[in-house]
C-alpha cells in the first residue's frame, strides 16, 4: 500500500505532503497519518515551520464522506478531535492549497497559521449540500477570520470560492500562479515568516462580530422564507450566531452537539444518497477507461429555438464552436438574437464581460446550408417535437455528415430508435435530452439506442462532463426516464382537481414536502398547449379514459395555455400567480360531463396519490432495464423537476417511507376509485416483489 503521507525534512521546515489518492479525503487512516506526522514535527527540535500539501493531489476534499454513518467518522483521531490539537502547535503552519481545500480541507487549512493558494484552487464549505454543516470548526473559524457575512455566504451557498476571492476576503495570506511553483512558494513564506518572527498561532478565540443588532434576524426570516424544512441551512446560522456569543471552544463544542444532530438525520442521509448517485450514474455496463473516446472540437446544432439556443450556448461557454442550422434567415436571426440577448442579460448581471460576449458571440455560425455541418464532431438536433420532421432531418444528417460525426437528438418523447433507423449509422445515434432553459438546467439525459456504440455513450458522457452538464443515461421508450414519471404523476393531479381538489391545493401539498413548483404551474409555465400536442401521439389513452388528463385540454382549447397567455390552472398578473375560480367551474362542468363525483379531497390523497404513483412509475423503469439505478432516477428528478434533493428523490422517498407503505397506498386507492383506480393505479411488479421479500431497500432488489 502506498502511504498516505509523504514527510520529509527541508532544513528547518517539515514537508507534509498528503497523498490519499484521488481527492485526499480525511478518512481514518489518512488523519491517523497525518497527527503523527504533525506530532514528529512538532516535537522535532529542527523543524521550526511546517507546510502541509497534497502531494500531485488536490489540498483535501473534506472529511470522507463515505464513512458518515459509520463509527469510523468518530474514531480517534476524529476529524473535530485532531484540527483543534494542530491548532495548538507552537510553530507556524502552512498549508500550500492546489486543486480544492473543501468542508474538512478548508477546516484543516484553518487551523493552519497561513495559506498559500494557487490563483486556480477552489475553496468551500459544501457541508450543507451534504445535509450537514462544518464540523470541525469552520462555523467557528471561519467568521472570525474573513467576518460573519462573507462566512455564512460560504457556509449557506455551499458553492467554492476562487483563491483569487479568499485572498481578498483574507482568507488566503498568498497568491501564487502557477501550480508547479506552489510547494517552493510555500516554503519561501514559510522560511519569511520565520525571518520576520511571525507569531506560531493567529488563532482568535474571542467572539466573532456581528454585523449588525437585526442581522441574524433578517437571516432567519430569509431562510424561513426560502429553504423551509431544511435542517442543515438552519444549524448553520445557529452556529455561527453561537460564533458571535460563545468564545471558541465553547463555540466549538456547541458546532459539535449540532454537527453530531445533523450527521444522523434523513436529510443527511438522502444528500448522501444524491452525492455517490452523480458518482454512480457514470458508472455504465459496458463502458469504462478503455473505452475510445471520439474528439469532439467541432459541434452543429439543428434548429436554433428555444432549446437548440439554449444548447448552442452550453457548447460555446466551453470554447467549443458550434454551428447553427435553421429553416429560414428570419428564424436564424431570431435564435442568435435571442441568444446575444440571453448573453447581454449575463453581461448586465456581472457574470461575462464584454469582451466574453463578443468572444462566446464569435465561437456561434448561423448557416441554412446543411453541407456546412459536413466536418461537425457532434450534431445535436433540437427542431419540432415530430417523428416525421425529425426522421428527415437525420437522413440528410446521414448524407451529409462525416464519418464517425455523432447524431444526436434532443427529442423530449419520441423513440431514438426509430430515428436512428432512417440512417446508415445507427451506432452513431444517440438521444441528448436538455432540460430547459437548456444552458441553465445541469442534468442531461443520455438515451442509449439499441444500437448506439460504447465508444458514442462514452464520449457523450465526456462531453457532458465539458459543458458542466450532469448525465444519466436512459434506455428508449416515451419519454425516458423523466417525462415518462411525470406523466402518471401530472395524470393523478389533473384527475384530483376533477375529483374536488383546486390548482392550488394541489400544488400547496407538492411544494409542502420541498418541490420547487407544483405540477400545475410547471405546466402553467412549460405552456399547456406543449403537453397537448404531446399527448396527441398518444390518442389510445385517451380513448381508454375520457377523464385522462381533460382540464388540460380543455383549457387548452379555450386559449388558455398557461403563463404565456396570462391564464392557464391559475391567473398571471404580470408574474404573481393568482387562484382563478373560473378553472374550478370549468372542473365542476368536466366532472359532471364524465359523471365524476366531487368530494372533499384530503391533502394526504393527493400527496399519496401523485406521489405513489411517480415512485411507482420510476421502479416500473428499473423493471424494465430504462433506468439503470435507482440513484439514476432520483437524480432525474432532483436536477430536472424540482424534486427536493433533501429528500433523496422520489425512490429515495419511498424507502424513507416505507415501500411497504408505498403498496398499502396504491392498493388503497385501487379499490377506493372504483373503475378509475382499477385501470390506472396499478402496482409495479417490482414494489410487490420488494414487498413480498420484506425488502427495504431498493438496491436488494
Ligand atoms: N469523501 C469521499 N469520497 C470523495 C470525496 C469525499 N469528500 N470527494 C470526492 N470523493 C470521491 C468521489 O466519490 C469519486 O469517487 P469514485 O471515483 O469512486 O466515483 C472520486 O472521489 C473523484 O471525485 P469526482 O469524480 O467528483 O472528481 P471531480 O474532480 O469531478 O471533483 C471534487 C472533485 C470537487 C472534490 C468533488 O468530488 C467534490 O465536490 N467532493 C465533495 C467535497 C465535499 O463535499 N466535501 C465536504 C465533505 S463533508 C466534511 O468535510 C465535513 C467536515 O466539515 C467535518
Ligand atoms: P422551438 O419551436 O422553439 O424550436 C424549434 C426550431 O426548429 C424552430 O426555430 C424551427 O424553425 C426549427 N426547425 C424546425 N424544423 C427544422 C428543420 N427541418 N431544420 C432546421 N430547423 C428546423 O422548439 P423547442 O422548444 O426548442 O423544441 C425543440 C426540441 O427540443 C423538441 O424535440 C422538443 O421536444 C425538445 N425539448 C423541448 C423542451 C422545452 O422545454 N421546450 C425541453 C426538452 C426538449
Amino acid at each position: 500500500m502506498t502511504p498516505l503521507i509523504d514527510y520529509h525534512r527541508d532544513q528547518e521546515l517539515a514537508l507534509i505532503g498528503l497523498a490519499n489518492a484521488p481527492v485526499n479525503a480525511l478518512g481514518h487512516a489518512l488523519r491517523q497519518a497525518l497527527a503523527e506526522a504533525c506530532s514528529t514535527a512538532a516535537n522535532d527540535p529542527h523543524v521550526r515551520a511546517i507546510v502541509l500539501y497534497g502531494l500531485d493531489l488536490p489540498f483535501s476534499a473534506g472529511a470522507d464522506i463515505s464513512e458518515f454513518g459509520s463509527p469510523l467518522t468518530w474514531q480517534t483521531p476524529s476529524l473535530p478531535d485532531l484540527l483543534p490539537e494542530l491548532a495548538q502547535i507552537d510553530k507556524p503552519l502552512v498549508a500550500a492549497i492546489d486543486g480544492v481545500a473543501l468542508g474538512g480541507g478548508l477546516e484543516l487549512a484553518l487551523v493552519c497559521s497561513h495559506r498559500v493558494a494557487v490563483t486556480s484552487a477552489r475553496l468551500g464549505l459544501p457541508e450543507v449540500t451534504l445535509g450537514v454543516i462544518p464540523g470541525a470548526g469552520g462555523t467557528q473559524r471561519l467568521p472570525r477570520l474573513i467576518g460573519v457575512e462573507a462566512a455564512l455566504d460560504m457556509m449557506l451557498g455551499g458553492q467554492p470560492i476562487s483563491a483569487q476571492r479568499g485572498h481578498e476576503l483574507g482568507l488566503i495570506d498568498c497568491l501564487v500562479e502557477q501550480r508547479h511553483a506552489l510547494l517552493e512558494s510555500a516554503c519561501g513564506f514559510a522560511r519569511q515568516l520565520l525571518a520576520d518572527q511571525s507569531p506560531a498561532r493567529r488563532h482568535r478565540p474571542a467572539p466573532a462580530q456581528a454585523p449588525s443588532a437585526d442581522f441574524f434576524q433578517a437571516q432567519q426570516a430569509q431562510l424561513t422564507a426560502r429553504k423551509p424544512g431544511q435542517l442543515a441551512p438552519q444549524m448553520v446560522l445557529d452556529a455561527v450566531r453561537a460564533a458571535c456569543e460563545l468564545n471558541l471552544s465553547e463555540g466549538l463544542a456547541y458546532e459539535q452537539a449540532l454537527f453530531r444532530k445533523a450527521l444522523q438525520s434523513p436529510q443527511a442521509l438522502a444528500l448522501r444518497h444524491q452525492f455517490f448517485a452523480k458518482n454512480e450514474a457514470l458508472k455504465i455496463p459496458g463502458i469504462d477507461r478503455s473505452t475510445p473516446l471520439r474528439p469532439i472540437n467541432r459541434v452543429a446544432v439543428v434548429g436554433a429555438g428555444t432549446m437548440g439556443g439554449g444548447i448552442a450556448m452550453n457548447f460555446v461557454n466551453a470554447g467549443i464552436a458550434v454551428t447553427l442550422l435553421e429553416l429560414s434567415p428570419q428564424a436564424l436571426d431570431r435564435g442568435l438574437a435571442q441568444i446575444r440577448k440571453n448573453y447581454e442579460s449575463s453581461r448586465q448581471r456581472g457574470k461575462i464581460t464584454e469582451a466574453q460576449l463578443e468572444q462566446r458571440m464569435a465561437l456561434l455560425h448561423g448557416t441554412l446550408d446543411y453541407a456546412d455541418l459536413a466536418d461537425a464532431d457532434l450534431v445535436i438536433e433540437a427542431v419540432f417535437e415530430n417523428l416525421e420532421v425529425k426522421q428527415q432531418v437525420f437522413r440528410t444528417l446521414d448524407e451529409v455528415c462525416k464519418p464517425g460525426a455523432i447524431l444526436a437528438s434532443n427529442t423530449s418523447t419520441l423513440d431514438v430508435d426509430q430515428i436512428a433507423a432512417v440512417t446508415r449509422r445507427p451506432q452513431d445515434v444517440v438521444g441528448l435530452h436538455f432540460f430547459s432553459p437548456a444552458n441553465v438546467m445541469r442534468l442531461l439525459e443520455v438515451v442509449r439506442g439499441a444500437a448506439t456504440a460504447a465508444d458514442v455513450l462514452a464520449t457523450t458522457l465526456n462531453i457532458a462532463k465539458r459543458i458542466d452538464k450532469l448525465p444519466v443515461v436512459s434506455g428508449v421508450c416515451f419519454g425516458f426516464i423523466g417525462n415518462r414519471m411525470l406523466e402518471p404523476y401530472a395524470r393523478e393531479a389533473h384527475r384530483l382537481v376533477l375529483e374536488g381538489a383546486t390548482p392550488a391545493q394541489v400544488d400547496g401539498v407538492l411544494t409542502g414536502i420541498g418541490l420547487a413548483m407544483g405540477v400545475f404551474a410547471m405546466y402553467d409555465l412549460a405552456g399547456i398547449d406543449i403537453g397537448y400536442q404531446v399527448r396527441q401521439a398518444r390518442s389510445e389513452y385517451i380513448a381508454h379514459d375520457p377523464s385522462y388528463f381533460r382540464l388540460a385540454d380543455e383549457l387548452c382549447s379555450l386559449g388558455r395555455h398557461g403563463q404565456k397567455s396570462g391564464r392557464g390552472f391559475y391567473r398571471y398578473e404580470g408574474r404573481e400567480r393568482l387562484d382563478d375560480p373560473e378553472v374550478v367551474e370549468i372542473a365542476e362542468r368536466l366532472a359532471a360531463e364524465l359523471g365524476i363525483e366531487r368530494r372533499s379531497i384530503s391533502d394526504q390523497e393527493i400527496h399519496d396519490r401523485c406521489l405513489f404513483m411517480l415512485i411507482n412509475e420510476g421502479l416500473q423503469l428499473l423493471d424494465e432495464g430504462i433506468a439503470l439505478r435507482s440513484g439514476d432516477v432520483d437524480l432525474v428528478w432532483t436536477n430536472g423537476y424540482g424534486f427536493p434533493a433533501w429528500r433523496g428523490g422520489p425512490l429515495h422517498y419511498a424507502e424513507h417511507l416505507g415501500l411497504n407503505a408505498v403498496l398499502a397506498g396504491i392498493e388503497h386507492y385501487r379499490e377506493a376509485l372504483g373503475a378509475y383506480g382499477q385501470m390506472w393505479l396499478q402496482s409495479a411488479p417490482l414494489l410487490e416483489r420488494l414487498v413480498a421479500r420484506q425488502h427495504t431497500l431498493i438496491a436488494q432488489r
